[in-house]
C-alpha cells in the first residue's frame, strides 16, 4: 500500500456511507411500521429466525467428504482476504449447530432449550459465538436484516407519564408489533403477512408477548388518558425507529461471565433499581424507575452469551433455565417479562466433567442441547488457523515452508486416538483424515477409523498453545531472519515442561514422542520436495537424456563415442547407462532389448521427421529423474563433506539451480533455502538414500 496525505477533511468524509447512516437512523409512525411489515414480513422475525437467516444469507457450499454430504456455512468460513475471524475444520459440528438453530427458528422446540457448546479448551467455542454476534450486528445494518423498535413520545404537558422525558425509548428494544394487544395480535399479524408470504410458521412469532413493565405502564396511562382509545395512543405517542444491534452499545447483544461463585448478583442478569429515579417516582416498584440493563434485558432481540456457563451459581442456572424454557425473566419486584433472544452458553470439558456427578446436572442436562465442539482433526484445516494469524501481511519475518504445517501436524496428532487397526500408523491415520490417498486404504477405512474413535479430538493440544509458541518464536530476538520448522518444534517441546494443562508425566512424554514422529515426517517432506525440485530441472534432464541416448546409440551400433571436451574417442559409458536403467528395474539380461527398442522408436520418429522427446516416454523420464536426483544428492552430500569451497563449477551450478528453484517456486527465502539444503545434505550424508 502506498501512503497518501490528506489535504482536505472532505477526502476522508467521502469514505463515509451517508446513505447507510440515513437508513439506519430511520424513524416513522406506527402506521409506517404496519406498511413495512406488510411489505416485508421479515421485519417481524424472532431473534432465532433472524440469526438463522443471517447465517444462511452468507451462502452455503455442499461437498462430499468420505461419501457423506456436508453443508458448509460460509458464514463461519473465511472468504479469501476478508480478514475476518473464521472457524475452520468444524463443518460437521457447525452443521449440527445450525440445524438446531433452524429448529429453533421454526419454533420446533430448541428455542426452549439451552444451547450449550461443549469442548476442550481452545476449540473455538468463543470464536463461534463471537462470529455470530458480529454477524448479527452487521446483519441488523443491512436491508435484509433490518428490525425495529419504538420510543414513546410525550408532549411537555404529559411528561409526567414518562418521568419528565419527552422521548422515552422502549427499554428492552421491543418490536412495535407488541403494541397491538395480544388478544388481537394473531389476527393482525395473519392479516398483515398472510399465510404463505412468510417462511416460518406464524405460530413461531411473538404473538402472546407483552410489553416490558415500563412500557406497559406508560401504555396503560395513555390509554386511560384517552379513555381507552387505542388508536390515539399509538398514533399520537409512538415513534418507530430502526434498531441496530451493537455489543459495544449493549444493544441486542449481551455477554455474561460469572465472576467467582460466591459473588453473583441477579441484577447483572435482569436489571436493577435506579435509585436516582426512585426519588422522582416516589416508589421503588415503579418500573419507570428501573434500569432494564441486565444482560437478559439488553440482549432482547438479539443474543446473550454465557461464558463458562457451568460456573454460574445454581440459583442463576435456574433463572437461565426459566429464561430459555419460558422466554421470560423476572426482574426484581416486577412481573415476569417476555424476552425474544437467542441464549447460548459454552463450557469446557474440565468444567463439564466437574459437574457430571452433580445431581443438579441431570435437571440441567435434560433441558440443554449440548453441541460438542471438538478440536480440528485435519492438518490442512488446522494450518489455516495459523496461516491466518501469521500471514505475510501481518508479520515481517519470513516463515519457511512447512513450518505451520509441521506445527499443525503435531497438534492434530496429539488429539487423535491411536488406531485400533494394527496395520495403520498414527501418521497414516492423520493423512487419511486429511483426505490424502494411501494405497490400500479406502473411504471405508476412514469411516471405520472414525467410528472406532468415539470422543476423539476432545483432548490434546489446543491451537492456543501452538499460537503462543509460534508468536514466541516470532518475537524472539535470537531469530533474526527466517523461522523454520525446527525452531518452532523446539519451542513447542520446550513449552511442554511448564504447560499448565498437562497433568501427567506420561502425557508429556507422549507429546514428545509425537513431536519425534513429526520430525521424521518433516524429513520425508524435505526429501520429497527436493526430489521434485531436482527432477523439475529440465535442462539437466535434457542434458542427461542426450548423454544417455548418445551412449545407447553408440552401444547398439557398436561404435565408439566422441568425448565433448578432449575430442578423444572412447567406448560407450556402460556404468552411466546401467545407473539409469537400474532405476526402473531393467535387469542386466534385458538391457540390450531395452536399448534397441529405444533406438527403434527414435529411428521410427526420425523417418517421420519428428524429434524424440523423453517426456513422451514415462519410464525413461522416471529413470532420468531418479538418476538426476541421485547425482544431485551426491553433490549435496559432497558439499557438506568437503565444504562448499571444494565444489567444482558444475556442481556449484547444480546447487544454484536447486536453490533458485526453491526460492522462485517453493516459497523459500535465501535463508531457509540454504538451511534446507544443509539439512538435506545431512540426511543424505547419513547414508539415507531411500527415495521417498
Ligand atoms: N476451528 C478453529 N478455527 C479457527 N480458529 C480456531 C479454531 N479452534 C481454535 N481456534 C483458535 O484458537 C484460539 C482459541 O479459540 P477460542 O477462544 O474460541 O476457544 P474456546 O473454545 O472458547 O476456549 P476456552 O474453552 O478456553 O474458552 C482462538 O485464537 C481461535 O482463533
Ligand atoms: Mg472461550
Amino acid at each position: 500500500m502506498s501512503e497518501k496525505s490528506y489535504q482536505n477533511v472532505s477526502e476522508i468524509a467521502r469514505l463515509q456511507n451517508q446513505e447507510l447512516y440515513r437508513a439506519i437512523s430511520w424513524t416513522g409512525s406506527f402506521q409506517d411500521y404496519l406498511n413495512l411489515a406488510h411489505q416485508e414480513p421479515d421485519v417481524l422475525r424472532t431473534a432465532y429466525q433472524r440469526m438463522f437467516d443471517m447465517i444462511i444469507s452468507h451462502g452455503t457450499d455442499v461437498y462430499t467428504d468420505q461419501k457423506k454430504e456436508i453443508t458448509r456455512y460460509l458464514f463461519f468460513y473465511d472468504l479469501p482476504n476478508q480478514g475476518r475471524e473464521a472457524v475452520f475444520g468444524l463443518d460437521i459440528p457447525l452443521m449440527r449447530l445450525v440445524n438446531i438453530f433452524k429448529g429453533a427458528a421454526c419454533g420446533y422446540g430448541p428455542e426452549r432449550r439451552i444451547i450449550l457448546l461443549h469442548g476442550p479448551v481452545g476449540s473455538a467455542k468463543s470464536s463461534i459465538v463471537r462470529l455470530i454476534k458480529r454477524g448479527l450486528e452487521d446483519y441488523s445494518r443491512t436491508d435484509r436484516g433490518k428490525l425495529y423498535t419504538f420510543n414513546w413520545i410525550l408532549p411537555p404537558e404529559m411528561v409526567r407519564i414518562s418521568g419528565g422525558e419527552t422521548t422515552f425509548p422502549n427499554p428492552m428494544n421491543q418490536d412495535p408489533i407488541l403494541l397491538v394487544p395480544p388478544e388481537w395480535r394473531r389476527q393482525v399479524v395473519t392479516d398483515l403477512i398472510g399465510e404463505d408470504r412468510f417462511r416460518y410458521p406464524i405460530e413461531s412469532l411473538t404473538l402472546d408477548y407483552d410489553l416490558d413493565p415500563a412500557s406497559r405502564l406508560i401504555y396503560n396511562e395513555l390509554l386511560r388518558h384517552y379513555n381507552g382509545d387505542w388508536e390515539k395512543v399509538v398514533s399520537n405517542h409512538v415513534q418507530v425507529r430502526r434498531l441496530v444491534l451493537s455489543e459495544k452499545d449493549r444493544v441486542g447483544i449481551g455477554t455474561f461471565q460469572p465472576k467467582d461463585e460466591k459473588n453473583q448478583d441477579s441484577t447483572e442478569l435482569t436489571g436493577d433499581l435506579n435509585y436516582r429515579k426512585i426519588a422522582e417516582y416516589g416508589s421503588d416498584s415503579d418500573p419507570r424507575a428501573f434500569n432494564f440493563d441486565g444482560e437478559f434485558n439488553i440482549a432482547n432481540r438479539g443474543i446473550v452469551e454465557f461464558i463458562e456457563m457451568l460456573k454460574l451459581d445454581v440459583a442463576f442456572l435456574y433463572d437461565l433455565l426459566g429464561a430459555t424454557q419460558e422466554h421470560k425473566i423476572k426482574p426484581k419486584k416486577f412481573a415476569q417479562t417476555d424476552i425474544d433472544e437467542v441464549i447460548i452458553g459454552h463450557t469446557n470439558e474440565a468444567e463439564y466433567k466437574k459437574l457430571l456427578g452433580n445431581e443438579f446436572m441431570e435437571a440441567l442436562r435434560d433441558r440443554t442441547i449440548k453441541v460438542d465442539i471438538p478440536y480440528i482433526t485435519r492438518v490442512s484445516e488446522e494450518q489455516k488457523i495459523y496461516a491466518k494469524n501469521f500471514h505475510a501481511g501481518r508479520i515481517k519475518k519470513h516463515i519457511a515452508p512447512h513450518t505451520l504445517e509441521m506445527a499443525s501436524m503435531w497438534s492434530v496428532l496429539t488429539r487423535l486416538q491411536p488406531p485400533t487397526n494394527q496395520n495403520i500408523s498414527l501418521i497414516q491415520k492423520m493423512k487419511l483424515y486429511d483426505g490424502k490417498l494411501i494405497s490400500g486404504y479406502t473411504v471405508d477405512t476412514i469411516k471405520e477409523l472414525r467410528k472406532n474413535s468415539e470422543g476423539e479430538a476432545m483432548t490434546g493440544i489446543s491451537p492456543r498453545y501452538v499460537q503462543d509458541k509460534l508468536s514466541a518464536v516470532l518475537v524472539s530476538e535470537e531469530v533474526s531472519g527466517c523461522i523454520n520448522p525446527f525452531m518452532v518444534m523446539n519451542e513447542l517441546e520446550k513449552g511442554l515442561r511448564n504447560h499448565t494443562l498437562i497433568t501427567s508425566e506420561e502425557q508429556r512424554e507422549n507429546y514428545r514422542e509425537i513431536l519425534a514422529l513429526v520430525k521424521e515426517e518433516y524429513e520425508n517432506v524435505v526429501k520429497h520436495e527436493l526430489q521434485r525440485v531436482i527432477s523439475a530441472d529440465e535442462e539437466s534432464i535434457t542434458r542427461l537424456c542426450a548423454k544417455y541416448i548418445d551412449n545407447v546409440k553408440a552401444y547398439t551400433l557398436k561404435e565408439s563415442i566422441r568425448d565433448k571436451y578432449s575430442g578423444n574417442r572412447m567406448d560407450p559409458d556402460e556404468k552411466l547407462m546401467r545407473s539409469i536403467e537400474e532405476k526402473i528395474d531393467v535387469p542386466e539380461n534385458r538391457k540390450d532389448d531395452f536399448r534397441s527398442e529405444l533406438m527403434n522408436f527414435i529411428g521410427a520418429l526420425a523417418l517421420e521427421h519428428k524429434q524424440f522427446d523423453y517426456k513422451q516416454n514415462e519410464r525413461l523420464l522416471r529413470a532420468l529423474e531418479l538418476k538426476l536426483f541421485e547425482d544431485s544428492r551426491d553433490t549435496l552430500k559432497f558439499s557438506t563433506l568437503g565444504g562448499a569451497g571444494v565444489l567444482d563449477k558444475e556442481d556449484q551450478g547444480k546447487l544454484d539451480v536447486i536453490r533458485k528453484r526453491l526460492i522462485t517456486e517453493y516459497h523459500y527465502c535465501e535463508d531457509c533455502a540454504s538451511d534446507i539444503l544443509h539439512y538435506a545434505t545431512s540426511i543424505f550424508a547419513r547414508g539415507d538414500t531411500k527415495i521417498p
